[in-house]
C-alpha cells in the first residue's frame, strides 16, 4: 500500500504540470482569440496518471453504453476514453453476474472507465479495487447530485456535512487504487442551488483526478438548455484539475462551442453518439490537432464539416452493431437487445416508420435483414435520380440546445431514460 501511495504522489506531481499549461492555455483560449478567430486545439489530453488520444469522451448511458456499442464508436475513432454503464459497487464485490457483465471488455475496447455507484465508502473503494484489477483505465463516481435541497437555514451546515461525507468516501477509494479517480455530476439541485464549484473543489482537494459536469440542475432533468456559464463556474473552482463538459452536445459545432465558452479541458457525449456514432471523428476531423507542449498556439486551420454519413455508411456501421451484439450477448438477446438501438441509426435514414414499426421484431439476423432490405426497397420512393434523400424528406439538422434559437423549433425529440435520473 505505501508504495501503491508513493507512486501516486509521483504521479500526481509529474503530471501537475501538464495540468497547469492546460488551464493556463484553456484561460488563453477563451481570453486571447477574438470569438472569429478561435480556435479548438485538442490536446493529448491527462487525467492523473493517464494519457488519452484525445479531448472527446463517452458518457455513460445505462443500457446503451455496453460492449458492443463502445467497440462501434472506437472502430470510428476519434474518442479518448468511453465510460461503462452505471455499475452498482456492491453487486460488483458481491460478483453479481449482472454487474460484471456491465463491466465486460476486451482488448480493443480500451482504454475504458468504468463508472460507480453507491453510498458506502467500503463497498466502493472495494468495488474500485475490483475495477482495477480487471484492467479498467481509472474509475468514475457517479456523484449524481449529493445535496440535498437546501432551503431552511443551517442548510448551508448540512450542505458541508454531505461535502465532508462525500470527500471522505472519495479519498478512502483515491487511497485504495492506482489508476485514476473521476467523478459525474450535475450543477446543482436547481437554479438556487448551483453546488457543483463547491462540490469540484472539495473532491479536487480528496484527490480525484478529473470531473465531468452534465451543465443542467436535477430540477432540470433532461430538459431546457444546457447551463455553459455554469459549467465555466466549475471549471473556475478547480485548481489544476480538468473540467470535462457534458449535455446536449450533438454535433461538432457544439463541441467547439463548449469548450471555446467554458474552458473546459474535455467534452464528453452521450445522446449525441446514439445518433451519431461517428460525432468524435468527425470533431477531430473538424478541429486541429496540437500536442501539449506547445500551447497556447493556434493552427489557424480553417474549420471544415465534414459530411454527415451517408446512408451506406449508416446502414454498414447499424449491421457491425448487430453483429456485435449477437457475439456478445448471444442471438436472442442481442436481437431483443438491439430492437430499442436500431431505431437511433433509422433516426437519420429519412422517413422511417416503415423500419421502426418493423425492427421491434426481429428475433434473428435473418428476420433483421429482411427487414432492412424490405425498408431499403421502400425507402426508394424518397430518393432523387442519385440516390439522395429529396429535400424535403432529410431529416433537420441536429442543433445543441445552447445553439438553437430561443423560439426555434428542436427537429429531434431526445428521450429520457426511465429510472433513477436524480443520480445522473
Ligand atoms: C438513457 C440514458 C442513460 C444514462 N445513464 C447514465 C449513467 O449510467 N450514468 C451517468 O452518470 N449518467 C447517465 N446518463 C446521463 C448521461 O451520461 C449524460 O450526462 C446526459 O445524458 C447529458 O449528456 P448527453 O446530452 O450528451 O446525453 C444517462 C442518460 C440517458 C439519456
Amino acid at each position: 500500500m505505501n508504495s501503491s501511495l508513493r507512486l501516486k504522489r509521483g504521479d500526481e506531481r509529474g503530471c501537475r504540470s501538464v495540468m497547469q499549461a492546460m488551464a493556463r492555455h484553456s484561460a488563453q483560449r477563451s481570453s486571447s482569440f477574438g470569438s472569429a478567430s478561435r480556435c479548438v486545439i485538442f490536446y493529448p489530453m491527462r487525467i492523473g496518471s493517464l494519457t488519452l488520444k484525445s479531448n472527446l469522451f463517452l458518457s455513460p448511458l445505462a443500457g446503451y453504453t455496453n460492449l458492443p456499442f463502445r467497440l462501434v464508436v472506437r472502430e470510428l475513432g476519434g474518442v479518448g476514453l468511453c465510460t461503462t454503464d452505471l455499475v452498482n459497487a456492491r453487486s460488483l464485490i458481491e460478483r453479481r453476474e449482472k454487474a460484471f457483465k456491465l463491466i465486460e471488455t476486451r482488448p480493443e475496447d480500451s482504454p475504458l472507465a468504468v463508472q460507480l455507484f453507491g453510498s458506502v465508502p467500503e463497498e466502493m473503494r472495494d468495488a474500485a479495487l475490483v475495477v482495477e484489477a480487471r484492467g479498467a483505465v481509472s474509475v468514475d463516481i457517479n456523484m449524481g447530485c449529493p445535496v440535498k435541497k437546501v432551503v431552511k437555514i443551517g442548510g448551508g451546515s448540512a450542505m458541508m456535512t454531505e461535502l465532508g461525507k462525500t470527500a471522505a468516501l472519495v479519498r478512502g477509494m483515491v487511497n485504495a487504487v492506482k489508476i485514476p479517480v473521476t467523478a459525474k455530476m450535475r450543477l446543482g439541485w436547481d437554479d438556487d442551488n448551483l453546488t457543483a464549484p463547491d462540490l469540484a473543489r472539495a473532491l479536487e482537494d480528496a484527490g480525484v483526478a478529473a470531473i465531468f459536469v452534465h451543465g443542467r440542475t436535477r430540477e432540470q432533468g433532461f430538459g431546457g438548455t444546457v447551463n455553459l456559464a455554469g459549467i465555466r463556474k466549475v471549471v473556475e473552482a478547480v485548481k489544476n484539475i480538468p473540467i470535462i463538459g457534458n449535455g446536449d452536445v450533438v454535433t461538432p459545432q457544439a463541441v467547439k462551442k463548449m469548450l471555446d465558452d467554458t474552458g473546459c479541458a474535455g467534452v464528453s457525449i452521450g445522446r449525441g453518439a446514439f445518433y451519431d456514432p461517428w460525432i468524435f471523428k468527425r470533431t477531430v476531423e473538424y478541429c486541429s490537432v496540437r500536442p501539449v507542449a506547445e500551447p497556447g498556439r493556434a493552427t489557424g486551420a480553417a474549420l471544415h464539416l465534414p459530411p454527415e454519413p451517408s446512408f451506406a455508411e449508416r446502414v454498414r456501421v447499424m449491421r457491425r452493431h448487430l453483429d456485435l451484439m449477437i457475439e456478445i450477448f448471444g442471438e436472442e438477446l442481442g436481437c431483443r437487445m438491439f430492437r430499442k438501438v436500431a431505431p437511433w441509426y433509422a433516426k437519420r435514414f429519412g422517413p422511417c416508420h416503415e423500419f421502426n414499426k418493423k425492427v421491434v421484431q426481429v428475433a434473428t439476423r435473418t428476420q433483421f435483414e429482411e427487414v432492412l432490405e424490405n425498408y431499403i426497397r421502400w425507402r426508394l420512393q424518397f430518393l432523387d435520380d442519385q440516390g439522395e434523400l429529396l429535400t424535403r424528406y432529410q431529416p433537420a439538422p441536429l442543433v445543441a440546445s445552447f445553439m438553437r434559437d430561443s423560439g426555434s423549433i428542436q427537429g429531434e425529440h431526445i428521450p429520457v431514460p426511465k429510472g433513477p435520473v436524480e443520480v445522473w
